[in-house]
């Protein structure tokens, strides 16, 4: 009887003991509201910057701050089979494949020029965090 009260109470002091450090250990859990990159602050700004000059109309896409998000967002691209962005996937995204260089879609956009790798690389985070309009 005194063998169990013992070995009761260790299993006791061990399950509180491990409690206790789980609570005072640093508080490190992931936030999913802390995305990096806004559509509004910082990819609707690109677009204005460099879009909107033919893309009130150009390939049926519209990237005027009132519309873009609506244009993009799992919608068929009107000049090639895929969408104009797939959340979280760049790689099967137009828009995306559309500004990294590749070619896979035709001409690079900007039309004649090329967006700074900080730029692209924001289009993309955006995409692989959801592509949210936030
Ligand atoms: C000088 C004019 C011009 C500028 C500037 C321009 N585009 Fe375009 N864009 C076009 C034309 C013309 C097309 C249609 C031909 C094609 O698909 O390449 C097009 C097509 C596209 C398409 C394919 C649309 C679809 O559904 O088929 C995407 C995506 C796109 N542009 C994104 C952009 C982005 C993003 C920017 C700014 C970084 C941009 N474009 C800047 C002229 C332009």
């Amino acid at each position: 009887m005194k063998k169990i009260f013992g070995i009761t109470m260790s299993i006791l002091l061990a399950i509180s003991l491990s409690n206790c450090t789980k609570d005072v250990g640093p508080v490190e859990e992931p936030n999913p509201s802390a995305d990096n990159v806004s559509f509004t602050q910082d990819i609707q700004p690109i677009f204005d910057q460099n879009c909107i000059s033919c893309h009130p109309n150009s390939g049926n896409l519209d990237l005027t701050a009132a519309h873009a998000y609506n244009q993009l967002v799992n919608i068929n691209a009107s000049g090639y089979s895929g969408k104009r962005v797939v959340p979280d996937a760049p790689e099967n995204s137009v828009l995306y494949k559309k500004i990294d260089g590749s070619g896979t879609y035709g001409s690079n956009m900007p039309l004649g020029g090329s967006l700074s790798a900080t730029q692209i690389n924001s289009i993309k985070q955006w995409i692989i965090e959801g592509a949210k309009n936030n």
